[in-house]
């Protein structure tokens, strides 16, 4: 490989090429050898810092390649990081994900330092209520259970009986119905997701006006576009997606599930109704399977770069803190999502 100077940012010295040449190998097939001259000091720089700080990367599936393949220790869906950060025995947690999920980690991890590299870095979803929308809700609806997605804030799980991702959703619903003893939950905020489960369950669903910016805008015409121009594709899209888009897709799963999908199966040609960055880190793990590439950026998670990583890092910065008492209560209905034994699941289809 050419050796070059980043025009902006550290240099690409030999040494680093040298160094980070399996890594780069790892990932050539999505990353061109242009951008690895950029990417490649930060990557060196990072894995060495957070050696010398003991400190672990929890990346979601929506980072980068080159955050995800080449600088994160754990990577998963929200539930896997949730899960990964109440088991690590590091004592400094670098969230590359957005802030819900760098909550998330400290709610179950309150001794840790969270740092997450860029505060902007928020979500529609946790956007769309508050605590005090919640409240009103269960006046509104007395007894009836709050099941409360992981994209919201702190305040907002310490409202809730039980938090769910998209990967144990229908489970958590019906977990919480037949203990409590009632037909129907209230399930907050992403009215998508819960109309989707609401398809798989005979629980009946109260939700709420949220929606993800980024799977609100496919249609199911452009999924039979994706068809009629790719012949025999395979598609799968996330339930955060419009019920109408769900049930012209293949399979409908969390963002793993999309990806176990993708490893049991083999399609020979698959479309991933996502964020863009789940189809190159994927590609990355079965560059057999031929990605047809329409997605939709989620801007939150592309707040998150190898630089602003460096400068967490170097800086300690951004500390995420939660108030000890919400997060005591919100502590309560997450590790009550996890002590139920779930794994990837599928949405409705
Ligand atoms: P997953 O839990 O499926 O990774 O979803 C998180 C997310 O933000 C999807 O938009
Ligand atoms: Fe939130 Fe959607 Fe971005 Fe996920 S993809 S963080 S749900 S805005």
């Amino acid at each position: 490989m050419e050796m070059a100077t980043s025009a902006i940012g550290l240099p690409f010295t030999p040494e680093i090429a040298l160094s980070t040449r399996a890594l780069y190998e790892r990932v050539s097939h999505v990353v061109p050898e242009i951008e690895w001259a950029v990417h490649a000091p930060y990557v060196d720089a990072i894995n060495r810092l957070k050696r010398q700080k003991n400190a672990v990367i929890l990346a979601h599936n929506y980072m980068t390649p080159e955050i995800f393949h080449c600088v994160a220790d754990f990577v998963g869906d929200s539930l896997q990081l949730a899960r990964e950060a109440a088991r690590t025995d590091a004592k400094l947690i670098v969230q590359a994900g957005v802030h819900f999920m760098a909550e998330t980690s400290k709610i179950l991890s309150p001794d840790k330092t969270v740092l997450i590299p860029d505060l902007r870095a928020g979500c529609s979803l946790a956007a769309s209520i508050t605590g005090a929308d919640v409240r009103l809700l269960k006046e509104k609806y007395p007894g009836l259970p709050v099941v409360t997605y992981v994209n919201t804030s702190a305040e907002v799980k310490a409202e809730s009986d039980v938090c769910c991702t998209s990967s144990n959703a229908v489970a958590v619903v019906e977990d919480i119905a037949r203990e409590r003893g009632v037909d129907t939950v209230i399930m907050i905020p992403d009215e998508y997701l819960a109309a989707n489960v609401a398809k798989q369950t005979p629980v009946k669903i109260i939700s709420w006006k949220g929606r993800c910016e980024v799977h609100e805008r496919f249609s199911a015409t452009d999924i039979r576009g994706y068809r009629e121009a790719n012949p025999r594709v395979v598609v799968l899209a996330h339930p955060e997606c419009p019920p109408e888009v769900v049930a012209e897709a293949d399979f409908a799963g969390s963002t793993s599930a999309m990806i176990s999908y993708v490893g049991k199966k083999r399609p020979a040609r698959v479309v991933l109704v996502t964020e863009c960055s789940m189809s190159d880190n994927v590609a990355v793990e079965f560059p057999e399977v031929d990605f047809v590439r329409p997605c939709n950026l989620c801007p939150h998670m592309k707040r998150i770069t190898l630089p602003g990583i460096l400068h967490s890092l170097e800086t300690m910065t951004h500390e995420v803190t939660v108030d000890p008492a919400i997060a005591s209560r919100a502590r309560a209905a997450v590790e009550r999502m996890l002590a139920l034994k779930t794994g990837p699941q599928r949405a409705a289809a």
